[in-house]
């Protein structure tokens, strides 16, 4: 028994301080886009429009995170890659941080913080109307993704985490109206969200036809 339950034991221990590290470092690559924004900002480096350049550089992560986190679902169960699995919460926090330093950027530094003008531009802007409820989405989700917020809520805490994908649509969607000449991005954008959207749904219908089955 003894000699069955050391190397369990040891197994469990390397498990826990790989997925220790493994968290470290993707916490610390994460970062990187803020590193380097701070470093341009101090160095004067974002070229003539630098507010412009910071909405849109952290408009880009905060999508960019949102995709990396709905791709770990589809990577754990296509290629088994489960040790992605218990670093998917830190990484949509990290949709939810860059997007709430976009939004702050937006507010700061192109509207001089005044609410007013921010309402305005909301009503005024549909590509504005459609990127609110993203981020509203993300920090809904934000503040349940706890394990006491999984556990309070049951069920109905997968159902109500499935809004991601309503985030990444308006999201897109959010991309897209801001179009002002190529559309290569939004496409390539689209695409990505498409495929993501698309995976989704074939898990769950087949999750139904085992079911049925
Ligand atoms: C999940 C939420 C959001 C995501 C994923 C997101 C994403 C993006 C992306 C990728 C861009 C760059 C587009 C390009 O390169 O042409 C962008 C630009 C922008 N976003 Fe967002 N955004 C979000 C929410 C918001 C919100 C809530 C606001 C409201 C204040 C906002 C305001 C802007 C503005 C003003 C621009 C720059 C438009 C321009 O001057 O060209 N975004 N966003």
């Amino acid at each position: 028994m003894a000699a069955l339950a050391g190397p369990t034991t040891t197994g469990l221990l390397t498990v826990q301080l790989t997925t220790f590290w493994r968290r470290w470092l993707i916490f610390i690559v994460a970062l990187i886009p803020l590193i380097w924004l701070t470093f341009n900002t101090i160095t004067q480096q974002l070229g003539a429009d630098p507010a412009k350049t910071i909405v849109l550089y952290t408009g880009e992560w905060t999508l960019y995170f949102l995709f990396i986190t709905l791709s770990i679902t589809p990577l754990r169960r296509l290629l088994k890659w489960n040790w992605l699995m218990p670093h998917r919460r830190m990484l949509g926090l990290f949709a939810l941080f860059y997007g709430v330093l976009h939004l702050l950027s937006y507010a700061v530094f192109i509207l001089g913080l005044d609410l007013g003008r921010l309402a305005a531009e909301t009503i005024k802007r549909p590509y504005i109307t459609a990127g609110f409820p993203a981020l509203l989405i993300l920090i809904v989700l934000g503040i349940t993704s706890t394990q006491a917020m999984v556990r309070r809520l049951g069920k109905n805490w997968a159902r109500l985490h499935r809004l991601v994908y309503l985030a990444l649509i308006l999201a897109w969607i959010h991309v897209l109206w801001q179009v002002r000449s190529s559309y290569f991005e939004a496409t390539v954008y689209g695409a990505i969200a498409l495929c993501l959207l698309g995976i989704r749904v074939y898990f769950l219908w087949r999750k139904r036809q085992a079911r049925s089955g």
